[in-house]
């Protein structure tokens, strides 16, 4: 059991988060090393022991740190970076070059050379001007390239529209146009510097239905199938992306990997088969689901207000700036007192930032017991794109955040500090 209520506090994979919280400050992330370990062995079971040549990359812009890598390393997963600052820290952890998988829609030339320094297993390449770029860069150094192309296979997902990524209109991914791709896929397959590989593609984020990665697959297939007819040419690898959802709430309904996974890989099976081509490697690209439900927020209840007949706001010491989600896409979370867990709920309060915007609402409405100025109130499911996403917005400082496992708390990042948020400031002469 992560969660467990004892005493009336709340306890996160064995520790107490009233004593984390004293411990260590807030605001503060605590994240269980057991869940996410939990995690990485669901999809072991439920798909690299279950069918051959299927690959997992975890998407570490997630929550990418050092630890975080080396916990899905030593679960024997690779990861896709987006950058060549999550590269870097790739780099850093020692993370194993041929298990990384490198994503983004407008990598640098400084990127991409990092990349092909450090040996990464495979880039995804997206967009027309990128694959002239890897080809020059790989003459230059001498290199071979293996990657596959992004497509945007022309799916609209039932999700946020801010975080669906396969429409047409999209700025990921190459459009599926045949005087477009048949030419770059030709290319690719001709240049010597280039180990082309496959197709890629990732539809959308916090997904519950298995039916836009179908269709999306489906239209995969289609253009595995078109390429050999058209150029000779067997693909060897699909990445169908993540975007497996998680609960952030009650009302949310998790679904397994397998119901995502079993049904992908028998479309996967059955048209390589009726069409006799061979089976490629299947990868996944899974972030969110492998980390979010691990991670929660600590805060401390500061100023309270009561509006008479309107509302009651509860302030906390954070707020958007370490957790974007509601204000960027009107995430709904769910969260306790860790201090009276257990405890009836006795009011219905509004938890509030105390970031400068109106929109730095973390929770509306939720019912809690009485709240009091020091309290610490937690929410839930904040482990994947909280700290990833968290700013220095009004110079708040980015939290701490600390690995908890079967009753051991270690500190993974500190909490930043003042001097840090001026480490980068300088005084032209005339204001000095
Ligand atoms: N692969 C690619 C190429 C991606 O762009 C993403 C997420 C993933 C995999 C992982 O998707 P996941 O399994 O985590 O859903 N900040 C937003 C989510 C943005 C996701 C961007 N790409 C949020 O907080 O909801």
């Amino acid at each position: 059991m992560i969660r467990e209520i004892k005493n009336e506090h709340l306890y996160w994979d064995g520790c107490d988060t009233v004593s984390l919280a004293q411990k260590y400050g807030t605001p503060l992330y605590v994240v269980s090393q057991t869940a996410i370990e939990n995690e990485c062995r669901s999809l072991q079971k439920e798909f690299i022991q279950k069918y051959d040549n299927v690959r997992v990359v975890y998407a570490s812009k997630a929550f990418n740190t050092l630890a975080m890598l080396k916990i899905i390393e030593k679960e024997g997963l690779g990861i896709d970076v987006v950058s060549g600052g999550e590269l870097y820290t790739a780099i850093a952890a020692d993370f194993p070059a041929e298990k990384i998988e490198f994503n983004g829609n407008n990598k640098s030339d400084e990127e991409l050379a990092m990349a092909l320094d450090y040996g990464v297993g495979r880039i995804i390449v997206d967009g027309l001007q990128e694959l002239d770029k890897i080809i020059a860069l790989c003459q230059a150094k001498n290199k071979v390239a293996k990657i596959l192309f992004r497509i945007t296979p022309e799916v609209d997902v039932s999700t946020h529209r801010y975080i669906s990524t396969g429409q047409k209109d999209s700025k990921f991914g190459i459009p599926l146009d045949q005087q477009l791709l048949i030419p770059l896929v030709k290319k690719a397959v001709a240049a010597k510097e280039i180990d082309f590989y496959g197709f890629h593609f990732h539809i959308g984020s916090q997904l519950s239905t298995n039916t836009t990665h179908l269709k999306a697959a489906q239209v995969a297939l289609e253009w595995v199938k078109k390429i050999r007819e058209k150029l000779d040419f067997e693909v060897k690898e699909l990445n169908y992306g993540g975007g497996f959802g998680v609960r952030y709430t009650k009302e949310d309904h998790r679904q397994p990997y397998h119901y995502f996974l079993d049904p992908l890989m028998e479309l996967t099976y059955s048209f390589c088969h009726k069409n006799n081509l061979p089976v490629p490697a299947v990868v996944i690209e899974p972030g969110r689901s492998i980390v979010a439900e691990a991670g929660i927020s600590l805060h401390t209840i500061g100023n309270i207000k009561v509006l008479p007949q309107i509302r009651k706001y509860a302030a906390i010491d954070g707020g958007m700036t370490d957790n974007i989600r509601p204000g960027l896409y009107q995430a709904v979370y769910s969260g306790l007192l860790a201090n009276k867990a257990g405890l009836k709920a006795g009011e219905k309060i509004t938890i509030a930032g105390k970031a400068c915007e109106s929109t730095d609402i973390l929770i509306k409405d939720i019912c809690l017991p009485e709240v009091k100025t020091g309290d610490i109130f937690a929410s839930f499911t904040t482990g994947a794109y909280g700290f990833s996403m968290a700013s220095n917005y009004n110079k708040l400082l980015i939290p701490a955040v600390v690995l908890v496992h079967q009753g051991q708390a270690d500190l993974i990042v500190k909490r930043q500090n003042y001097r840090q948020l001026l480490q980068n400031e300088q005084l032209p002469e005339n204001l000095k």
